[in-house]
């Protein structure tokens, strides 16, 4: 297995959003983190043979680190056509010859019925922005019906959430890290030109 700095220089080719929406919370999983997730989850069996899928791809950062894994496939989903057109663009520059699907669909009623195992890798809108705590919760919905197994990134103190949520869903979390990571700015409220992001990440088993 490739080295998770390895994977990391593989993704720093993945350009950002080109016109960034707000309202979608259009801002880009960094390679440093997009890495770290796709190495674990493949380090724990979740990656090599499995069909993976992306919700709330955006730039396509995690299907692309999931896609330099050996996945059978991957499935990229966002409801923003531009953004696909940017991730059909970094798959181009990343250079992965795994099949890809990138499917413009709503991931909170993702049109998805898809044969054998399949791992969901997603950094959801969070939702504090606009006062809609716990947008991630819909995608996490989403997850529990289509995956085998989960991760996802959420903003921080969602660890309560995230447990009772699966709990009700008769999945479990099995794995829980913290991970810092920096976002330039990208939306005009933005008052600095960079900040440091909290998040929790979260592997879930769903059955
Ligand atoms: C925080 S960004 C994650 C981006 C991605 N991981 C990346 O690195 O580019 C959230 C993504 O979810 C997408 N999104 C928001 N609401 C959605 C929905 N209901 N269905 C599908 N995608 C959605 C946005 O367009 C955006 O690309």
């Amino acid at each position: 297995m490739a080295t998770k700095s390895a994977l990391e220089t593989q993704l720093s080719v993945v350009a950002g959003f080109e016109n960034p929406r707000v309202e979608l919370e259009q801002y880009p999983t960094p390679p440093t983190l997009a890495a770290h997730v796709v190495h674990v989850a493949d380090l724990n069996g979740d990656v090599e043979g499995k069909t993976v899928v992306d919700l709330g791809t955006g730039t396509g950062m995690l299907a692309l680190g999931a896609a330099l894994r050996g996945p059978a496939r991957v499935v990229g989903v966002d409801v923003d056509a531009e953004a696909l057109g940017t991730a059909r663009e970094n798959r181009v520059r990343v250079g992965t010859t795994t099949p890809i699907h990138w499917v413009r669909a709503d991931a909170t009623r993702a049109p998805l019925c898809i044969d054998g195992p399949v791992t969901v890798l997603m950094n959801p809108p969070f939702g504090a922005q606009h006062g809609h705590e716990h947008a991630d919760r819909a995608f996490l919905q989403t997850a529990s019906s289509l995956a085998d197994v989960s991760y996802s990134v959420h903003n921080e103190g969602s660890q309560e959430f995230v447990e009772a949520f699966a709990a009700d869903e008769g999945g479990e979390v099995t794995h829980a890290f913290r991970a810092t990571f920096n976002l330039d700015r990208q939306f005009e409220f933005h008052e600095s030109e960079s900040r440091d992001i909290e998040t929790e990440v979260f592997r879930i088993e769903w059955r």
